[in-house]
């Protein structure tokens, strides 16, 4: 299938999306990345990852992002200032080790959202409105993983649906891809940290069992994680998403491409022709496993 070129433009994607004014001169970054568009020179002090998408509690807030718009301001910065990452802050990752139920692996799609949202394993739960599993098609070759819902998903129980989601749908649209038709999308975490802070590793550790549990019955053959948070938790490491990028990693013998997460590009517009170029690199794996596969191109399910 073709990329809807019209809205790469509208999204401003592509390689014209910065304002040329606005960004300092800077060295070009070289991430090697397989048919990307050129990335825009980026600011030398950039911010990076920052995960959740901030609950927007005020109407400034509400009005702040102009996700779709490839003609917008970057929102004040004081519009997302409840957003707890930032990429140069290493993320304490420590071994935990928690008592996992045996049996998660073997339940079905039914099984499995009921034992998430009745699930006390960790404190999360004493204050979440509702758990929020997962959205999709289960059956698709394409998966999504974000950190851990926000305010918004809190409430309806469902992955990315405030500011940062409609971005995200937009981008997947481009490549022809909708969490309606063929992608999966789920988070590290079931449930709402507090205050949106930060996910304990002890939390992550509990929770970790109902994600791959998602990964081996959805069996996608691409997932791209979204944010240092979900990169680090699924790839189990310290690193930065600016080295983990332009890179096809394996999650559990599945291709994981890491971008940066739609918050984070709700606040930073010079960097979203990265995560197009990121999701470019996804595409073209995608291809390249589903031609490992013999499966003719047009006939596969997700998009692209
Ligand atoms: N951010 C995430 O990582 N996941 C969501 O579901 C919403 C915001």
């Amino acid at each position: 299938m073709a990329l809807d070129e019209s809205l790469v433009e509208e999204l401003g994607i592509g390689p014209v999306w910065v304002r040329r004014q606005a960004v300092p001169a800077a060295p070009r970054e070289t991430d090697a990345v397989a048919s990307a568009p050129a990335a825009p020179a980026m600011p030398s002090a950039a911010p990076a990852d920052m995960s959740r998408e901030p609950a927007p509690p005020d109407a400034a807030r509400s009005e702040a992002p102009q996700a779709a718009s490839g003609d917008t301001e970057a929102p004040p910065l004081d519009a997302y200032d409840d957003l707890p990452w930032t990429d140069d802050v290493p993320a304490h990752v420590e071994p935990v080790v928690v008592d996992t139920p045996s049996d998660v692996h073997t339940l079905d799609w039914n099984a499995l959202a009921e034992r998430v949202a009745n699930c006390e394993r960790c404190r999360l739960c004493e204050r979440r409105t509702n758990t929020v599993f997962g959205v999709g098609d289960r059956e698709a070759d394409w998966m999504l993983i974000g950190e851990a819902p926000g305010e918004n998903e809190d409430k309806q129980g469902e992955p990315f649906v405030g500011q940062a989601g409609k971005l995200l749908d937009n981008m997947l649209r481009a490549l022809t891809l909708s969490r309606q038709s063929n992608v999966y999308i789920a988070n590290v975490i079931k449930c709402r940290p507090p205050g949106n802070r930060n996910p304990e590793p002890d939390e992550v550790a509990r929770c970790e069992p109902y994600l791959q549990r998602q990964v081996e019955l959805v069996k996608p053959k691409v997932i791209v994680a979204m944010g240092r948070f979900a990169a680090q938790s699924l790839l189990k490491n310290e690193a930065s998403i600016a080295s983990m990028r332009g890179r096809v990693h394996e999650y559990r013998g599945v291709p994981v491409i890491v971008t940066y997460h739609p918050a984070y590009l709700l606040r930073s517009l010079q960097d979203k022709s990265k995560a197009w170029a990121d999701l470019c690199l996804a595409r073209n794996t995608y291809r390249d496993a589903l031609a490992a596969l013999g499966v003719e191109q047009g006939a596969e399910k997700g998009g692209v």
